[in-house]
């Protein structure tokens, strides 16, 4: 049977005392709510459709590109009127399976488990036994274990506040016979809302059976209300994903202090993290990498067997096999090295390529350039790129050696194994082969004297 994924994500999370709306707060970079989109896709949901409410535009405008069917709930009245809102979109033969935008956790398997107990006259049921049950509902059984009903803790008698088996919210049953209970809802209770888990009292009425599966571990189910949750959160996260790359053969020096918000896509073996690394976006590993302590990746290719050392910043640029990077260095984005380049501390580069061999050692700039091969870029050498108006290119062929000091106002070119002296201003290409400097003569002052201090 075809499944629609439901997700309720019109709450306004108040606790998180922020301008954005809950579900568009984070864990490891992706969106509350798209982690629990992409789960609905993980399990093969033929349609999902998403009941938002609370900061509609800027739900839209960050996740509207998702190809869900977005529904709006213009009045918050609860979990069922939310669902109600979707009624008519909800086919009879369709499993509807209940998720919650701010319970990012939850895990494909468990998910395929609850959908798998709801068929026929059966509703598959999410629950977890909690040493602190406060503020779920509660699960009541009768004595020989069948699920009756379930209970908001504010209706709640003090017998069935002691039952610590509580509702997850999350469930899953045929579209028909919901559709008939949703109608059936009443807000005649403690909050003066309806209620989605009246369903489950007029299930069992029905004679429906509801069939209880648990998640594996707690982290699943646990919903993001404050910023204390979303950061207990986020390092449950990161530590799945930890210890996920582990298990494709990463060494990670301490899996509590990395970060992965994003994917690595093409991962080599033999791969060493230090501590307190960020991995963002779309990342590939080759063999043997060796990344320092304290580097951020983001959207980086970095080739076979090269070093980063600590605190390197690399964005969307390509390293290639054997190079090293820092520490202390900056690749910019569109920067693109070949083999075996060396980039050392305090070195920026942007929007360049550096061919194989090459070096650029200590606190340079290298923006709009192209550098050959067995180049060496001397200390404090920076590319005049940018006029004031337009940028422009600086090439330096194969072989050249740039003197330290040297300014290179673009666009300009350096000659094939051409040497610039130090301290040069080069605002002309230069020859081949050739010595080029541009400095004033030293000279040295006959019978100069320091000025002595002055008396009063
Ligand atoms: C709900 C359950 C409770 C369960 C708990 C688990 C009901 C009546 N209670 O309680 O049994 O233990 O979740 O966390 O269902 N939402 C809407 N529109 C609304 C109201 C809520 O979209 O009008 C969404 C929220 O954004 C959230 C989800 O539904 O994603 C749950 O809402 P919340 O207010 O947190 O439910 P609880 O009262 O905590
Ligand atoms: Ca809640």
């Amino acid at each position: 049977m075809d499944v629609l994924a439901l997700i309720l994500a019109a709450g306004q999370g108040t606790r998180m005392r922020s301008a954005l709306p809950k579900v568009l707060h984070r864990i490891g970079g992706v969106c509350l709510l798209e982690h629990v989109y992409r789960l609905a896709g993980a399990v093969q949901a033929g349609e999902t459709a998403i009941v938002y409410g609370h900061g509609a535009e800027q739900t839209l405008g960050e996740l509207g590109h998702l190809s869900a069917t977005w529904i709006e709930q213009k009045e918050r009245k609860g979990t069922g009127h939310a669902v109600m809102q979707a009624a008519d979109r909800i086919r009879d033969d369709v499993k509807v399976l209940i998720l919650y935008g701010d319970v990012p956790l939850l895990k494909q398997e468990t998910v395929e488990t609850l959908l798998h107990h709801a068929s026929g006259p059966s509703l598959g049921l999410l629950t977890v036994v909690l040493d602190n049950p406060t503020g779920y509902g509660r699960i009541i059984r009768d004595d020989t274990g069948k699920v009756l009903r379930i209970v908001e803790e504010k209706d709640a008698s003090a017998e069935e506040r002691a039952v610590r088996e509580v509702n997850t919210g999350i469930l899953a049953v045929e579209g028909g016979p919901l559709k008939r209970w949703l109608k059936a809802l009443r807000n005649d209770n403690a909050q003066g809302e309806y209620y989605l888990t009246d369903v489950v009292g007029l299930a069992v009425a029905e004679g429906y059976f509801i069939d209880t599966s648990h998640p594996a571990r707690e982290e699943e189910v646990l919903g993001v209300n404050n910023r204390q949750q979303l950061a207990e959160l986020e390092r449950a996260y990161q530590s799945r994903r930890a210890a996920d790359l582990m298990e494709r053969g990463v060494t990670l020096r301490d899996p509590a202090r990395f970060d992965l918000r994003g994917e690595i896509a093409a991962l080599g073996r033999d791969v060493e993290i230090d501590v307190n690394v960020v991995l963002e976006g779309n990342i590939s590993l080759g063999d043997n990498v060796r990344i320092g302590p304290h580097v951020c990746l983001k959207d980086a290719v970095i080739g076979n067997d090269v070093e980063i050392l600590a605190h390197s910043v690399i964005e969307g640029a390509v390293v290639g096999a054997g190079s090293r990077i820092g520490p202390f260095a900056r690749l910019r984005p569109d920067s693109v090295l070949a083999e075996a380049v060396h980039v050392g501390n305090f070195v920026e580069i942007k929007k360049s390529d550096i061919a194989t061999g090459s070096k650029v050692n200590h606190l340079s700039y290298i923006g709009d350039a192209s550098i050959g091969a067995q180049v060496n870029v001397g200390a404090g050498t920076i590319t005049c790129n940018y006029d004031g108006v337009n940028k422009h290119r600086t090439v330096i062929e194969d072989g050249a050696f740039i003197g330290s000091d040297t300014q290179l106002v673009a666009p300009v070119r350096v000659g094939r194994n051409a040497t610039i002296g130090a301290g040069s201003t080069i605002t002309k290409d230069t020859p081949e082969e050739r010595l080029t400097l541009s400095r004033a003569k030293q000279l040295s002052i006959e019978g100069w004297k320091r000025p002595e201090k002055t008396r009063k």
